[in-house]
């Protein structure tokens, strides 16, 4: 039997056993070679930012590779907290030393159990970050070693491509940032800014987030909150910072009306974080925008959808480019969404997802950077 619990970050947050265990794990992984240059060589992939758009597409890659992996350190950790496989226990008492051994299971990230080894978390490298969340797929025995998706409707994600994009987007502003909607805590933790907070509606989240400040040491306080109500102290943030949720289509589509439109989010939101930005300060969301075929002006669209509110002095909406994160006018009239398109998860969520912008008659998908200036 192979163990697939769920860790719980919660209990770690406010342990300061476990603080010191996730700064030491940080210092031995990385003198173990666990860095962003070598994970992405390891799996094949051309850059760090390469296999962070693509891991599960990597996992699959490397998936006969699994015994060369697992022979060096490096490899075997990949085995562990990337590709979220299994390691036999004796490579594992044989390759790992024994310091890192007793951080990563008094942590809970590494479990042993009937001769193999299994991770509960993912640990990615961002930039010079080292970040734990939730593991979007394993591969294990069951599914022969390839990447089978975690069944969690809510989980903490590691960095993806929507993350690398809004990040390449953002222009530093200011010392107070927060990350709304933080997830692992990526976008703030990679900050330069003096002071970094961050929200998400997830309990869970934040404490990924927190426990990724500790493992960084990167001072930083991230909580739980929703961006339908206050988000804080007014006039406290120079620049917020949301790569918000985008939402495709269930199979039933009736429970999704929404489609990539932001205008709910937009209602519910724009005036807590209009609240929150002290004068001159700046919001940049990422926001993906199903274009109808009636009106192709996406910057007009979009700047429609924001309430008009008085302390706001300008907005901007510029084209973020990156074709896995829309969907062209050309594959819409083709009827076909293209294979590495990360708004979909597989064939079904695919034919969901064209039934419903061909009947909403939606000429493109795509991208793009909202800013709020006050
Ligand atoms: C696309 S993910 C971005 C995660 C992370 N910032 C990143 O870029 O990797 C959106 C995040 O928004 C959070 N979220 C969804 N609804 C929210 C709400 N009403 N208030 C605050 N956060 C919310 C989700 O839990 C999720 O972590």
């Amino acid at each position: 039997m192979t163990v697939t619990t769920r860790w719980t970050p919660e209990e770690h947050v406010h342990a300061p056993r476990s603080h010191k265990a996730l700064e030491d794990l940080a210092d031995l992984l990385r003198s173990a070679g666990f860095t962003g240059e070598r994970v992405a060589r390891l799996l094949g992939a051309s850059s760090p930012e390469d296999l962070l758009r693509n891991s599960a597409m990597y996992a699959l890659w490397s998936h006969d590779r699994e015994h060369d992996l697992v022979s060096t350190m490096p490899g075997l950790l990949v085995q562990l907290f990337v590709r979220n496989g299994e390691v036999a226990e004796h490579l594992y008492l044989a390759t790992v030393p024994a310091e890192l051994r007793r951080i990563l299971e008094s942590l809970g990230l590494a479990a042993v159990e009937d001769g193999r080894v299994t991770s509960q978390v993912s640990l990615s490298p961002f930039g010079p970050l080292l970040l734990l969340s939730d593991p979007v797929f394993r591969c294990r025995t069951a599914s022969g070693g390839k990447p089978a998706m975690v069944p969690d409707p809510d989980p903490v994600m590691p960095p993806h491509g929507s993350t690398l994009l809004l990040h390449r987007h953002l222009q530093p502003h200011g010392r107070r940032l927060l990350d709304l909607g933080c997830g692992s805590g990526a976008l703030g933790l990679i900050s330069q800014a003096a002071e970094v907070s961050g929200v998400d509606v997830l309990p869970r989240a934040a404490a990924f987030s927190n426990l990724n400040a500790v493992l960084n040491r990167r001072p930083a306080g991230f909580r739980t909150g929703d961006y339908r109500s206050p988000l804080g102290p007014a006039r406290s943030v120079d620049h917020l910072v949301f790569n918000a949720p985008g939402r495709a289509p269930g199979k039933d589509e009736s429970e999704d009306p929404e489609l990539f439109d932001p205008a709910r989010l937009l209602r519910e939101a724009a005036k807590n974080i209009v609240e929150l930005l002290a004068d001159g300060g700046l919001a940049q969301l990422l926001l993906i925008v199903a274009v109808p075929e009636s009106r192709r002006d996406v910057a007009g669209l979009v700047r429609d959808r924001v309430p008009k509110l008085d302390r706001i002095t300008g907005i901007r909406v510029t084209e973020a480019k990156d074709p896995s994160l829309g969907i062209s006018a050309r594959a819409i009239s083709r009827g076909h969404i293209p294979p590495g398109c990360l708004l979909v998860e597989d064939p079904v969520g695919a034919a969901a997802l064209m039934t419903a912008l061909r009947r909403r008659e939606i000429h493109e998908v795509r991208p793009v950077v909202l800013s709020i200036a006050t």
